[in-house]
C-alpha cells in the first residue's frame, strides 16, 4: 500500500507546523507548496524536517514545491495560503486580500486534486471555505473549515486554568462563525461530566467566552501575526480523523443546507470525520441563549459571504 500524499498549500508559520506534525504522526508524504518566490522557503523547511526525521527516527518525505502538477492526486489538502492578521486587523480586514488567493488556489486544486479532503484554515475563514467549495465544486463533505477545534482547545484551557484541573479534563465545545460573534457553548461543557456551571460562577464564565472570543487577537497582539501551533495541531487532528477513519465527533466550519435552520452558508457545527469526510452533521439542542448568539454569528457570517460575492 502506497503512502498517503498530503498537500500543504502555504508554507509560511502554519504550513511548517502542518508539516511538522504530518511527518511526525507519519500520516504519509508531504508537499509544502507556496508561491514561486517563496520555493525557497517551502524547499527549505522540507529539507530540514526530511533531516529532523533522521534524528528523530520517522518516515515521510517532505518536499517543497511551486508547481501545482507536483500535489496531483493528494489525499488531502490543507491550505494556509493567505496573509495573517497584523495587529488590529480584524479577520474580516483580510476578506478582499485572502479572497483573490483561495479562488486561484482552489481552480488549481479542482482539476489536480479532484478527490482530496480539503481543510481550509485561511482567514477570514467561514467565507474562505465558502469560496473553495463554491470555486471547486467538490462535495460538501468534502470541504471543511479548521476553526472549531482551535476556538474549543482556548476555551478548554481557560477553564482548565480557572479550576486549577488538567486540560484533558475539560471537555468543551466553540460553535458559530470564526470571529468575534463565536459561540461557546456553556450548557455541554463539562470537566469530566461535571457540568461546568457547577463549578465557575456565570460572571468568570463569561469573562472566560469573552477570552476565547478574543484568542486569536490577543496572540496578534503579543507577537504581531497570528498563532501557528495551535492551529495546525487542530487541522492535523481533522486530517488524521479522515485518513485513519477515526470517526471522531469535532467542531468544524461546515456546509449547512438547512442544519440548525440556516442554508448556504458555512458555519461551527459538530461533525463526523471519518474517511468518507464529513460523515455527519450532528444536531444539538440549545437553550435559548446560545440559538439567539448562534442567529447573530450566522448573520454576521452571512454578511462576509455576501461582501465576498461582491469583490
Ligand atoms: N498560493 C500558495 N501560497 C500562497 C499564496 C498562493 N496563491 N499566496 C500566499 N501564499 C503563502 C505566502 O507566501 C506565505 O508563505 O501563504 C503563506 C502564509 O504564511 P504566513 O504568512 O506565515 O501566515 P500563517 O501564519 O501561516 O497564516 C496563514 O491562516 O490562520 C490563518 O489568518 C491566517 O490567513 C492566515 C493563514
Amino acid at each position: 500500500m502506497s503512502r498517503k500524499k498530503i498537500a500543504l498549500i502555504g508554507a509560511g508559520n502554519i504550513g511548517g507546523e502542518l508539516a511538522a506534525l504530518a511527518a511526525r504522526h507519519e500520516l504519509g508524504d508531504v508537499w509544502l507548496f507556496d508561491i514561486p518566490d517563496k520555493v525557497g522557503l517551502a524547499q527549505g523547511k522540507a529539507l530540514d524536517l526530511e533531516q529532523n526525521g533522521a534524528v528523530l527516527g520517522y518516515d515521510a518525505g517532505i518536499k517543497g514545491t511551486a508547481s501545482y502538477d507536483d500535489i496531483a492526486g493528494a489525499d488531502v489538502v490543507i491550505v494556509t495560503a493567505g496573509v495573517p492578521r497584523k495587529p488590529g486587523m480584524s479577520r474580516d480586514d483580510l476578506l478582499s486580500i485572502n479572497l483573490k488567493i483561495i479562488r486561484s488556489v482552489a481552480e488549481n486544486l479542482k482539476s489536480k486534486c479532484p478527490n482530496a479532503f480539503v481543510i481550509v484554515i485561511s482567514n477570514p475563514l467561514d467565507a474562505m471555505v465558502y469560496e473553495m467549495k463554491k470555486v471547486t465544486g467538490f462535495s460538501r463533505e468534502k470541504v471543511v473549515g479548521m476553526a472549531g477545534v482551535l476556538d474549543s482547545g482556548r476555551f478548554q484551557l481557560f477553564l482548565a486554568r480557572e479550576l486549577g484541573v488538567s486540560v484533558k479534563d475539560v471537555r468543551a465545545m466553540v460553535l458559530g462563525g470564526h470571529g468575534d460573534t463565536m459561540v461557546p457553548v456553556l450548557s455541554y461543557c463539562t470537566v469530566n461530566g461535571v457540568p461546568v456551571r457547577q463549578l465557575i460562577p456565570a460572571e468568570r464564565l463569561n469573562a472566560i467566552a469573552d477570552r476565547t472570543r478574543n484568542g486569536g487577537g490577543e496572540i496578534v497582539k503579543l507577537m504581531g501575526t497570528s498563532a501557528y501551533y495551535a492551529p495546525a495541531s487542530a487541522a492535523i487532528q481533522m486530517a488524521e480523523a479522515y485518513l485513519r477513519d477515526e470517526k471522531r465527533l469535532l467542531p468544524a466550519a461546515a456546509f449547512l443546507d438547512g442544519e440548525y435552520g440556516y442554508k448556504d452558508l458555512y458555519m461551527g457545527v459538530p461533525v463526523v470525520i471519518g474517511a468518507k469526510g464529513i460523515e455527519k452533521i450532528v444536531t444539538i439542542e440549545l437553550d435559548a441563549g446560545e440559538k439567539a448568539m448562534l442567529d447573530k454569528s450566522a448573520a454576521a457570517v452571512r454578511e462576509l459571504i455576501e461582501a465576498s460575492k461582491k469583490l
